[in-house]
């Protein structure tokens, strides 16, 4: 009996597991997600190059706080004299960009 509870027990831990996404899949979330089009990795399009981002959050503790509002609510003034609008993403999603983003090495 005991050993059928603590199965029971095992197989809803696992179910709310999250799962994590990998490098790859953050990746093509990018593209996905239209990101793309207003930025590339290294070049300056509509928004701010992906390295550049990471280069100026590099020793903010609040990096991922900022970003994740400039992603939620939209950003203007920071980078360019324009703005990006609010995007529409997960939670999930938007804090794995943003981590990906800081971990870039510039
Ligand atoms: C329509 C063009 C456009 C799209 C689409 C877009 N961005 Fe941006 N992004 C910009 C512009 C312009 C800025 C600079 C805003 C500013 O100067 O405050 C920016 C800034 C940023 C910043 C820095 C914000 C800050 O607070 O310093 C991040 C991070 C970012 N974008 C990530 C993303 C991600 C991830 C996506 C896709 C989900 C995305 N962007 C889609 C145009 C865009």
């Amino acid at each position: 009996m005991m050993w059928i509870l603590f199965l029971l027990f095992i197989f809803s831990c696992n179910k709310k597991e999250e799962k994590v996404l990998t490098y790859q899949e953050v990746k093509a979330l990018f593209k996905e997600r239209g990101c793309t089009n207003c930025h590339d990795m290294r070049r300056n399009l509509v928004g701010p190059p992906f390295v550049s981002i990471a280069q100026r959050y590099k020793n903010n503790k609040d990096a991922e706080k900022i970003l994740f509002k400039s992603l939620k609510d939209g950003s203007c003034n920071k980078w360019v004299n324009d703005c990006m609008p609010k995007q529409n993403l997960d939670k999930k999603e938007a804090k794995a960009m943003i981590r990906w983003i800081l971990n870039l090495e510039p």
